[in-house]
């Protein structure tokens, strides 16, 4: 299920494809290389912190019994390719990888004997890593079990399986290059950055893309995943957090939910679950002192998303509520799904239930995905639920795929908005149809 969720989130990164396929080239030959030893234990401890940062388990792992083998799918219109394996097994994972092998892999896209990665695999990020980082990981990484398992062999038909034609993308799409400290600002903003860009690659998600699929310039400024919207993180108060306090950003990103802001479904429930729950106060700080100073983009927003959401002022509204759950007419409108569906966890008028801290159930007035310009990641909650772990509990809302049929789903998203978030924000059961 995490899976299929991956599955297909993850396929909005790979729509490069069609543009690595336009050019040629060749392998180059075999050569042996063996997997050093780490014994280092401050080393493996600070490697496995720094791949929990750069949240590699997120795409190499597809069965949580089998950490780092690899064989998540990541679809594009070509067909499916899969991740590799990463644990230290000789033939099937990275133990036959050189140090610089590991290193260039991860950095260059360039794997063991000149293996061109795909950038699913996001080295344009990982490029800025230093090599001790590299190394801390890699020593961690060669410390998991090993798994002998191949993942399923990439079903992606000619030239699309060509893998020297990422030359080409990387000639117009990729720096290698480490990060360089910006001696105007301070250590904390400079570790926030590094935190950001190198390691955590908000960037692969938030930084809208260009023609050819690599990150275009105008940096965490939103962009579509798929069905989701990674939303526009620039400092701007209105498109982007810069509304948000520093408080609110440390706990969406230690916690997945900022009361009165935004929870953290879909990916970037995965983000939250798999890594940033994870970095030390310090860290987090860091990343809050950076992102607070990402220069701000107006993507032509009027509204914040977190500012929609009137209260419910009158009684009468409630008690109408309340009576069309009774009426329960032939063909139920908006309000009635609502009622029979959704007010049980977040309450008839739409405040939540249990107060305002995290781990309640979320108010969906001053909530980012039903104030948001268009509806798709609430369609998205509604249809796949959210189960995620946090560092106190486990989060869970039901989907919902299985019960309502596109016209209800559709139905349901047009009162939401309309009720409780940004009415502009529509949708229509054609458009739920594609989303399932
Ligand atoms: C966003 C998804 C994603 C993340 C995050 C990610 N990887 Fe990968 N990685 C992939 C995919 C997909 C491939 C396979 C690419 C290919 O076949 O061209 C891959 C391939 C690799 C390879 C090449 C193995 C070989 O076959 O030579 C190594 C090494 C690797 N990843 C290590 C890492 C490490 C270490 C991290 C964390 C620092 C990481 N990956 C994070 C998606 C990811
Ligand atoms: C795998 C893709 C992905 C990655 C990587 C990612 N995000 Fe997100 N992010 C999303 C999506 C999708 C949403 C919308 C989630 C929702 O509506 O529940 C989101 C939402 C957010 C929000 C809430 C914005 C709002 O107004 O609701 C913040 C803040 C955020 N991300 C910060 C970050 C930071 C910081 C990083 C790096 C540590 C990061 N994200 C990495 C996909 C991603
Ligand atoms: C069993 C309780 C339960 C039910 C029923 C339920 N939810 Fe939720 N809902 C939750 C929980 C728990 C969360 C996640 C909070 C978190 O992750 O911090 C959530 C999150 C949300 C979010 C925020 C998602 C985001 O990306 O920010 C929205 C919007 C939402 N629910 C709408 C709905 C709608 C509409 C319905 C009816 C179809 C519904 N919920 C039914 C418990 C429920």
């Amino acid at each position: 299920m995490q899976n299929t969720l991956q599955h297909r989130v993850r396929a909005g990164i790979a729509k490069w494809l069609p543009v690595a396929a336009l050019a040629i080239s060749t392998f180059g030959a075999a050569s042996a290389a063996h997997a050093a030893n780490p014994t280092d234990a401050d080393l493996i401890k600070h490697g496995e912190y720094l791949a929990r940062a750069a949240d590699c388990i997120a795409c190499h792992t597809s069965n949580k019994a089998q950490p780092y083998a690899g064989g998540v799918p990541f679809k594009t219109p070509f067909g499916t390719m899969y991740s590799s394996n990463i644990t230290p097994d000789p033939v099937n994972g990275i133990g036959s990888l050189s140090e610089a092998d590991f290193i260039s892999a991860v950095r260059e896209g360039k794997s063991k004997d000149g293996k061109r990665l795909y950038p699913a695999m996001p080295y344009t990020s990982y490029t800025q890593m230093t090599d001790d980082d590299v190394r801390a990981i890699r020593a961690y990484l060669l410390t998991v079990k090993p798994i002998a398992q191949q993942p399923p062999a990439n079903a992606l038909p000619f030239p699309f399986n060509q893998r020297w034609a990422m030359m080409f993308w990387n000639l117009f799409n990729f720096s290698s290059g480490r990060y360089h400290a910006d001696t105007t600002k301070s250590a904390e903003w400079n570790r926030g950055a590094y935190l950001v860009g190198a390691l955590e690659h908000c960037q692969e998600c938030h930084t809208p893309r260009n023609v050819m699929q690599g990150l275009g310039s105008k940096s965490l400024a939103g962009a579509q995943l798929g069905n989701w919207t990674a939303y526009n993180i620039t400092s701007d108060k209105i498109a982007g957090i810069g509304g948000w306090s520093d408080d609110e950003l440390t706990a969406y990103l230690a916690d997945g939910a900022a009361p009165g802001k935004a929870n953290a479904a879909g990916p970037m429930a995965e983000v939250v679950e798999n890594s940033t729950r994870f970095l030390t106060p310090a860290d987090l700080k860091a990343m809050v002192v950076y992102l607070r100073d990402v220069p701000a983009q107006n993507n032509g927003e009027t509204k914040p998303r977190f500012a929609y959401g009137e209260p419910i002022q009158s009684v009468a509204q409630i008690r109408n509520q309340a009576l069309d759950v009774m009426g329960g007419g032939a063909t139920p409108n908006g309000r009635t799904l609502f009622n029979g569906n959704c007010a049980s966890c977040h309450g008839w008028n739409g405040a939540g239930i249990g107060g305002k801290e995290a781990g309640n159930y979320p108010s969906l007035l001053n909530n980012s995905a039903v104030g948001a310009s268009t509806a798709n990641n609430l369609t998205m909650v509604i249809l796949h639920g959210v189960s995620r772990e946090t560092n106190h509990q486990h989060m869970m809302m039901p989907q919902f795929a299985d019960q309502l049929t596109d016209d209800e789903v559709a139905k349901l998203v047009n009162f939401t908005t309309t009720q409780f978030g940004n009415p502009a924000a529509t949708t229509t059961a054609a458009d739920v149809a594609k989303m399932r």
